[in-house]
């Protein structure tokens, strides 16, 4: 799937940058040691700056992308990597079931660095952010599933407060929901400025950030199912990793954060106890080292160059073995 089109590599670097700045990138290289003869999965593709990096060290990558443009722009930056790279349009959190991937297993280590690029949300016909107006669309794979208006303009009040509650931990999620509720009465909503506006009057300017920010990201969370992508992703991608391969994963937010934690600790544990056992009980979900008790965030240098860093939490674990044999 590797795309044939060469690229000036005088100009490549700064669309690359425009396209999307890789967060942790020496971290990510450091803990995933790419070398001559490892495969690397990453999950991700995005712009392709971490497949790049992987490459640039002598490994092969199969890289992955629920959406089709990011896979046809990191595909065009990598082919001068040629056989080393192979594209394959796909949600990771079925990666484990494509013969396409499966096919490259035992993985050597694999990648995922959540949420969406800032090519996909300055792209305002995309439908992701409140700064430009666009379609209220927000689907990552923009050829299937349901677009954000669909959500904003059917469900019903409790389901919208649930979806800013759980979400996008929006305290006021009622009140938006009430407003929303009536607005499309009138109106149903087609497009991000006129959600973001809505938004801005019921709870007001307080602050650098958008009154509109947890809203936005609810509904994109909900529109892709990104957190259940993310369990599937976690429960399955091991089984795609050798002995002694690394797993990383970096998140923006503590829903994502949350859920990597407590999957990498639990899996990390080689004994479990609760007070009301006589004795603690060997963990059959252990499979993991975990490398990275605490998260590793980007430097005050790289938060600097790239607001986006701030946010970013990379957690890596190691492979023992598959639960049953490492319990065995
Ligand atoms: C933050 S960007 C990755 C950037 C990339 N690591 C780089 O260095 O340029 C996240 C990418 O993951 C993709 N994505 C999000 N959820 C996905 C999923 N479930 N399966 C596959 N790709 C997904 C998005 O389309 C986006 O291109």
């Amino acid at each position: 799937m590797n795309n044939s089109v060469s690229v000036n590599p005088s100009t490549r670097a700064n669309t690359d940058v425009a396209w999307h700045q890789s967060v942790l990138p020496r971290e990510v290289v450091t803990l995933l040691q790419p070398s001559v003869g490892r495969v690397f999965l990453d999950g991700t593709l995005g712009g392709g700056g971490h497949s790049e990096a992987l490459l640039a060290a002598g490994a092969r990558v199969v890289g992955l992308d629920r959406d089709g443009e990011s896979l046809a722009f990191a595909s065009k930056r990598l082919t001068r990597f040629g056989e080393m790279f192979y594209a394959v349009h796909a949600d990771f959190s079925c990666a484990a079931d494509l013969e396409e991937i499966r096919s490259h297993a035992p993985y050597d280590g694999a990648l995922l660095d959540l949420g969406v690029s800032s090519h996909q949300i300055d792209t305002a016909e995309r439908g992701f952010s409140f700064r430009f107006d666009g379609p209220l669309d927000m689907r990552i794979d923009a050829t299937s599933g349901e677009p954000a208006s669909e959500i904003v303009n059917t469900v019903e009040e409790v389901e919208l407060i649930k979806i800013f509650r759980s979400y996008g931990e929006e305290p006021q999620a009622r009140r938006v929901a009430r407003a929303i509720i009536a607005e499309r009465e009138r109106v149903p909503f087609t497009r991000t400025g006129q959600l973001a506006a809505l938004i801005e009057k019921i709870l007001g300017r307080r602050g650098r950030i958008h009154p509109a920010t947890r809203v936005f990201q609810a509904l994109r969370i909900t529109v892709n199912d990104e957190l259940g992508a993310l369990r599937r992703a976690l429960e399955t991608i091991p089984s795609l990793l050798r002995t002694s391969a690394r797993f990383a994963v970096i998140t923006f937010h503590s829903l994502e954060d949350r859920i990597v934690k407590t999957f990498f600790r639990h899996g990390s544990e080689q004994w479990l106890d609760r007070p009301e056992w006589p004795a603690p009980r060997p963990n059959p979900a252990w499979q993991f080292r975990d490398l990275t008790r605490k998260p590793i965030e980007a430097s005050a240098e790289e938060q600097a160059r790239n607001p986006r860093a701030r946010s970013a939490r990379l957690r890596v674990v190691e492979i023992l073995g598959h639960p049953q044999e490492v319990a065995a």
